[in-house]
């Protein structure tokens, strides 16, 4: 159920019929005071008609019809509207994901990272973030096309492979490929006949040398296996099917260029061929271009994501084409879709959209790094986050509280508990800025964190196994009394509005958010709504208002690829 339309439309229509027009402009109310929602559009539409917008927000709650939608409905400041739903419309709230009206084909590419070296922290963002919007709008029923865009074709191969071939023991040596990855750049960057004979091998493999393909292809399955295994074990849902490397399109690329020559875009500068457009000057302004083809005749990363979109818009049929990548690349993906646009690989009914994200920062404000300057594994930080977890487990001393607890069930939660605090503190936190990574703020049970969301779903549960009562033989829907009831299952019915602004808009930071209300709201009604002690029916409707919150945190945790246990 989407109430924020629901009630905007039923706004908008009074609007119409008072002779104004304007937006409803909806959100949840900020204080419980203002009841559940507020209207804030009215001191625009009457201000636009020269009215009072007091009296305009009268008019409208007079005018309007919420029969067993709101309870109340109360002008508040300059022209607000309070709305306060009825208890019985609440009710029927549902609390798993419903299917979208217009279901769409979207194409998320994310994760994305250039192989031949390990997956680095520097990576986690971009993998996590995009998966967990792949999840949500595969929830509300769009066809979800997951893209892993690796490079796998760069000049790095060319090194590589030539590095390769000066070794004895050529597959030994890949076996650390982060060790190889540093010896072979090492003499990249020392000896200059090495250089020459790497960039010579690029254009060998580019042109399909049959024998380099095959030394090329052992790297990128180390590298890939390497990336499936922290995909593994961060539940990311990638696999061998989402692979979309840059590789792919190699023999598409001249015919891109083609395609750009045939709408009379491309222009030779220096030798290069380029795409001059307008919207792209310096602060001289003068026309900067996006270059297609180096005058080597070598492609560059615009071109293939050019070719790239060919494919998505014309054989994946995209409505939506979204691109979780490092903020850095704001330019590259402007230029892309500019060009993109203007030669008409994409058109006005395919929405491309760039969603960026910020670094990941260390306490000193710096991008976060070893003691000795180097990028940290996201192997590496995995086992730590696993190791402080089980530590903080052994603190809280969670095996004497449930002796019941074996040490393989504790180890089982150390993970659950160590990657989900890692997940949840990034996800958690607005993707456009940079954060800092903060070990004892991510694992504290208290505050907006994994630990925190996970303990209260398992709270839910243990009052089950405490109450004795079958949690599938409860009502779907109950009628809550009284304050704290009500608040939560105010919370719990906005969970599909919720979907629906995180699927739109790519925030996972604003699930975050709603779950650790929607537990902070539980919370306050556990400690003010007794439960096994009240008498049956009360109890029966506490329980289902308990399940109900149970199965949101779940639902929404498992959205952020984050896992949860039943006791902890
Ligand atoms: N491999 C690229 C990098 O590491 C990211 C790829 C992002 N996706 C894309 N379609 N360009 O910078």
């Amino acid at each position: 159920m989407q109430i924020r339309s629901l009630l905007s439309q039923r706004i908008e229509a009074a609007f119409t019929a008072l002779g104004l027009s304007g937006q409803a402009l909806l959100q949840s109310a900020s204080r419980p005071e203002f009841g559940d929602y507020q209207a804030n559009g009215v001191m625009a539409a009457a201000k636009r008609a020269g009215q009072n917008p007091r009296e305009v927000a009268q008019a409208i709650i007079d005018a309007i019809d919420l029969d067993g939608i709101a309870s109340d409905l109360s002008v508040a400041g300059p022209g607000f509207i309070n709305i306060t739903l009825a208890p019985q419309f609440i009710a029927n709230a549902a609390t798993s994901p419903q299917p979208s009206v217009d279901p769409q084909r979207v194409v998320v590419d994310y994760s994305g990272p250039n192989l031949a070296k390990e997956m680095h922290v520097g990576h986690l963002r971009g993998t996590i973030i995009g998966d967990c919007i792949a999840r949500v709008l595969e929830s509300l029923g769009h066809t979800v096309i997951r893209q892993n865009h690796v490079g796998d074709w760069g000049t790095q191969f060319g090194m590589l492979l030539t590095f390769m071939a000066e070794q004895e023991e050529a597959s030994d040596s890949l076996a650390d490929l982060e060790n190889f990855y540093r010896q072979a750049k090492q003499r990249f960057d020392t000896d200059d006949d090495f250089q020459t004979r790497s960039r010579q091998a690029v254009v060998q493999l580019q042109s399909g040398n049959a024998d380099m393909l095959v030394e090329w292809q052992k790297f990128i399955e180390i590298s890939m296996s390497h990336c499936q295994s922290l995909y593994d074990r961060l539940r990311i849902d990638l696999s061998d099917a989402d692979m979309d490397g840059e590789s792919s399109y190699n023999d598409d690329l001249k015919h891109t260029i083609e395609h750009l020559d045939s709408q009379g875009l491309l222009t030779e500068s220096d030798g290069a061929q380029c795409v001059f457009l307008d919207e792209f000057k310096n602060k001289d302004g003068e026309v900067q271009p996006v270059i297609v083809q180096k005058s080597d005749g070598g492609y560059l990363y615009a071109t293939s994501d050019l070719a790239c979109l060919r494919r998505r818009v014309g054989d994946f049929k995209a409505d939506r084409v979204l691109y979780f990548v490092d903020a850095r690349q704001t330019l590259h993906f402007k230029q892309v879709f500019a060009v993109a646009a203007a030669a008409g690989i994409s058109n006005s009914k395919v929405e491309l959209v760039h969603m960026p994200f910020g670094t990941m920062l260390g306490k000193d404000n710096k991008p976060f790094k070893t003691r000795e300057g180097a990028l940290v594994k996201l192997s590496e930080l995995l086992d730590e986050a696993i190791a402080r977890a089980s530590k903080l487990l052994q603190e809280r001393e969670v095996q004497n509280k449930n002796p019941d607890i074996d040490d393989a069930e504790l180890a089982a939660l150390a993970e659950i508990i160590g990657i989900g605090a890692v997940k949840y503190a990034d996800l958690s936190k607005n993707r456009t800025s940079d954060y800092v990574f903060d070990w004892d703020q991510m694992l504290s049970f208290d505050g907006n964190t994994a630990p925190y969301l996970q303990y209260a779903y398992s709270r839910t549960r243990s009052i089950f196994t405490r109450s004795g009562v079958d949690a599938s033989a409860l009502p779907e829907h109950v009628i809550s009394e009284g304050e704290p009831e009500r608040r939560l299952a105010v919370a719990i019915a906005g969970y599909q509005d919720l979907l629906e602004q995180v699927a739109l808009e790519g925030f996972p930071h604003q699930l975050c958010a709603y779950l650790y209300d929607l537990a902070g709201r539980f919370t306050q009604f556990y400690e003010q709504c007794p439960i096994l002690t009240s008498d049956d029916a009360v109890k029966t409707r506490r329980l289902t208002l308990t399940k109900q919150t149970g199965d949101v945190l779940a639902n929404g945790l498992t959205l952020l690829g984050i896992q949860v246990a039943e006791r902890m």
